[in-house]
């Protein structure tokens, strides 16, 4: 992709992926992605981030279609993931006299990705740069959206917000504006999926981001990935904010996933949702894991007001679809009560073992949870009562 004109002085720089497939390990890019850098030209030239890597070539390429490299004044880095900053080193070989504007985290991370110290002028919140003829960016520090260091910067005279990855997509756009996309749909699966997959555990910091940009009159904002948005931005402003608010449950939620061969370990699940059943303030689900539905599984999983895990052992270990369920927990927003149970013959690891998972996420583990060697008795189903009963205590 060439560099483009969006805007009177505003210049898209960044490069095209179309055939990624997967982003950050953990999401699918089923519409490749793009690395989005911006350039601003006049009495100051400004560029607004670098791209991935293996894409330093093309980028530089691009900005010196508008103007040469030396005479870029200012590289303005709003967050600092090497899809965004892994140029940033090579790109200072090319402009020495660059400065980097960024927040004081960017900074540090910048410098442990490049390895070297580079020329970074630390922003303070609301600060202003001056580009002359009446021309202004702003900072806005926007913490955990979604990393510690990012933060927006605005450009009044031609209502544009630079956001990286905020409202961002994993959708390859060659037109780069939202006006040229021709599947809408695949557009805004991929919007909420990005969401999703990115902004979801930062839920109270979309909302904090949100209300810093809500006055903007933003005409265009840019993002990182995908299209840049010109129409429909306040709409796109609202899903987050709907994504964002939280849902009062009428009653606090308690999950007991559980796995059971013979059905010991099921009867010890069974008599935890008994004695929460009948505390009416509770709604109690008990799921056998080997049957169930990831996707329900996830969703009720990170939806909990408390969790209850029941595994027996086999071969001195828990099952693998109890850590495949585990391994599906949202880690940011994990302090909430939560402990285990299960049956064993002769070993008995599973418990113990999902209590250091679980105290590794951060839940708030009671005790050591619960063994039971084979069958329970009447006096392990008590036990395992007061054990449901203790850990929602303090719900
Ligand atoms: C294939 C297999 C392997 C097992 N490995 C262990 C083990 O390593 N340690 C242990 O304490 N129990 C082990 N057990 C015994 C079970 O944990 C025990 O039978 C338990 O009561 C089963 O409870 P459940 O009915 O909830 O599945 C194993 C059982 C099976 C079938
Ligand atoms: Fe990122
Ligand atoms: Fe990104």
């Amino acid at each position: 992709m060439s560099a483009m004109k969006l805007k009177n002085g505003i210049y898209s720089v960044g490069v095209l992926n179309p055939a990624l497939r997967v982003f950050d390990i953990v999401m699918e890019a089923k519409y490749g992605t793009s690395y989005n850098a911006f350039l601003i030209t006049g009495e100051k030239n400004i560029l607004i981030e670098t791209v991935h890597a293996d894409f330093f070539e093309e980028y530089i390429k691009n900005i010196e279609q508008v103007v040469p490299l030396d005479k870029i004044d200012v590289l303005i880095m709003n967050h600092t993931e090497p899809d965004h900053s892994g140029s940033v080193a090579r790109l200072l070989e090319r402009c020495p006299k660059l400065t980097i504007y960024c927040t004081m985290a960017a900074k540090k991370y910048m410098e442990a990705i490049a390895n070297e110290s580079l020329p970074c002028h630390i922003i303070k919140p609301g600060e202003i740069l001056d580009l002359g003829n009446q021309r202004e960016l702003q900072f806005i520090p926007a913490p955990l959206l979604h990393w510690p260091d990012s933060m927006f910067t605005w450009y009044p005279a031609e209502k544009t917000l630079f956001t990286c990855d905020f409202l961002g997509t994993h959708y390859c756009e060659p037109t780069m504006l939202d006006t040229g996309i021709h599947d809408q749909k695949a557009y805004e699966e991929q919007f909420a999926y990005y969401f999703k997959g990115i902004f979801r555990p930062f839920k109270p910091y979309v909302l904090k981001g949100l209300a810093l940009i809500d006055a903007l009159p933003a005409e265009m904002i840019c993002p990182s990935h995908g299209p840049c948005l010109t129409k429909n931005i306040e709409h796109r402003k609202e899903l987050y904010r709907l994504w964002s608010t939280p849902k009062i449950p009428e009653k606090k939620f308690v999950f007991i996933p559980y796995v059971s061969a013979y059905g010991y370990t099921k009867k010890l699940a069974e008599a935890a949702a008994e004695a929460l059943s009948s505390n009416p303030s509770l709604e109690v689900s008990m799921m056998d894991l080997v049957h169930a539905d990831a996707f329900e599984v996830a969703s009720k999983i990170n939806s909990c007001q408390a969790l209850l895990v029941g595994s027996d052992t086999i071969n001195r270990d828990a099952p693998s679809v109890i850590w495949k369920a585990l391994a599906m927990i949202d880690a940011i927003n994990t302090r909430k009560p939560a402990g285990a149970f299960g049956s064993f013959g002769w070993s008995g690891e599973a418990v113990p073992m999902i209590k250091a998972r679980l105290e590794g996420l951060k839940f708030k583990f009671q005790g050591d949870g619960l063994r039971v060697n084979f069958m329970p008795t009447e006096e392990d189903l008590l036990s395992m009562k007061n054990y449901a009963l203790q850990i929602v205590s303090s719900l």
